[in-house]
């Protein structure tokens, strides 16, 4: 089968990359609108940092694997086509702030119509609202060509940093499609390819409505996760509770579950808050006002949580951060990754030039995306991939991003380099609090006592 994905992005590529290893008889062919992406990926440095990734793209990539711009010849080619283009909260006219902005779905297929020789499968990979299918077919269908398009649903759940591993052995697989023989036809085709690899109890099919909310609904539900335990760590630095002990024990409940339930300065990620903002969308449109503020709270919370974490550190620090220096450790939204979309890091960022502290922001893998998110503070950030060469002359630490290497640090020899009294504010709760206080540090936990030296 000639398989094509339409956007080289953080799903397309990795996505892909799994589908071509896991299927050497299919030809997979991923197009993107972007040159140098694309460049990127035919190259030894990918765009995207993932663990795992170099290894799959090198075994598979022009093999049964190509990245191209040629996208006229890879719709013609193609039998299947996947739609992976960035889906971002609308930024202009109605529903600016909250609604799916929908132009480049539309726009792949428009380019699909006017390329298209045969009938294909055209599936949805994007999230997208419920309802989109609808939209996407009726569009599809507008050709002069009398050319027939199947339209699956089939969102994807990976998470970046482990998107790899969450791609080879995933929870399960959902494939929504129409309830015809042409649309069980279709949903089949599909699940073939992922027969593959993944078990045939993890592959669900649903209708085309329920696989488009589900995705949607799964992200909600985490992130909503996070937000809940998040609120409770500001109640928790007020009474004395310890958040990690509280939810480690409401974990142990087999209905709440372990996973998932880490205090921190809040999610980030392209997905989470445009995810919700979409829901929330959606129920305003659907004339359920309650419902929408309900889930609207959840992002309330997240920027509330990265706003309190600095204001502590204002607190913390004498109620000034007036020319100090400030280490960021992490600028990425979660560990292993590149990606910056969202980051927490950036708020935080931008509230600490606000009360003018100079920042410098220490990432492993994330400053070029740094430096582009922070471009107009040109002048009062500096970057350095060096943890040592961060804390030369700082006031404060403060850890925003749960990357292992910062857990690692010789800890004595920072304290040495920085000015005294030394801060440090755990943004994840990453850190040996107790060893740290030991050497000298005040130590800040969020959703914990403090261990200070005052
Ligand atoms: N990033 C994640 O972790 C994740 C996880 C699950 C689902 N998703 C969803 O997957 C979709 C893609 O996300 P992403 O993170 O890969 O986005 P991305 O921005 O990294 O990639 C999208 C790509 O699509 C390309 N593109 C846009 N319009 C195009 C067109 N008309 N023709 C060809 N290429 C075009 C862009 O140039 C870009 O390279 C989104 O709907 C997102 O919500 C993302």
């Amino acid at each position: 089968m000639n398989i094509l994905c339409i956007g080289a992005g953080y799903v397309g590529g990795p996505t892909m990359a799994v589908i071509a290893d896991r299927c050497p008889d299919h030809r997979v062919t991923v197009v993107d609108i972007n040159p140098e992406r694309i460049a990127a990926w035919n190259s030894d440095t990918l765009p995207i940092y993932e663990p795992g990734l170099d290894e799959v793209v090198l075994r598979c990539r022009n093999r049964n694997l190509f990245y191209s711009t040629d996208i006229p010849r890879g719709i013609k080619e193609a039998d299947v086509i996947f739609v992976s283009v960035n889906t971002p909260t609308k930024t202009f006219g109605a529903g600016a702030g909250k609604a799916a902005d929908l132009q480049y779905l539309e726009k792949t297929a428009r380019s699909i119509i006017e390329y298209a020789e045969s009938d294909k499968i055209v599936v949805e990979k994007s999230t997208l609202p419920v309802r989109t299918a609808q939209a996407l077919s009726r569009v599809l269908h507008s050709n002069s060509k009398n050319l027939h398009f199947q339209i699956v649903s089939n969102p994807e759940f990976l998470a970046e940093g482990t998107a790899i591993r969450d791609l080879e052995n995933p929870d399960r697989v959902l494939i929504g499609g129409m309830s015809s023989p042409e649309g069980e036809r279709a949903v089949d085709i599909v699940a073939g390819i992922y027969r593959r690899w993944v078990a045939p109890e993890k592959i669900i099919t649903t209708n085309l409505w329920s696989s488009e909310l589900t995705k949607l609904v799964s992200n909600a539900l985490l992130a909503q996760r996070v937000s809940s335990v998040n609120s409770i760590s500001a109640l928790c630095e007020k009474t004395g509770a310890d958040i990690d002990q509280v939810t480690a024990v409401a974990g142990r409940d087999s209905r709440i579950g372990a996973k998932f339930l880490k205090a921190g300065v809040g999610f980030g990620g392209s997905c989470f808050k445009k995810d919700i903002l979409n829901l929330v969308y959606l129920c305003e449109f659907y004339g359920l006002p309650e419902v929408a503020a309900y889930w609207e709270q959840v992002v309330h919370i997240n920027d509330y949580q990265a706003a309190r974490f600095v204001r502590n550190m204002l607190a913390a620090m004498f109620n000034t951060l007036a020319e100090k220096k400030i280490a960021l450790f992490g600028f990425a939204f979660k560990a292993d990754t590149g990606d910056t979309r969202e980051s927490p890091a950036i708020a935080i960022a931008r509230q600490l030039i606000d009360e003018h502290a100079r920042v410098t922001v220490c990432d492993p893998k994330a400053l070029d995306n740094a430096r582009k998110d922070l471009r107009d503070l040109s002048g009062k950030v500096e970057y350095t991939s060096d943890p040592y060469a961060a804390v030369e002359g700082a006031h404060a630490i403060a850890l925003i991003t749960d990357w292992k290497l910062f857990r690692d640090l010789d800890y004595a020899r920072i304290y040495a380099a920085m000015e005294k009294p030394a801060f440090i504010f755990d943004g994840r709760n990453l850190l040996d609090g107790a060893k740290l206080h030991g050497i000298g540090f005040n130590f800040y936990p969020l959703g914990k006592p403090a261990l200070t030296h005052f």
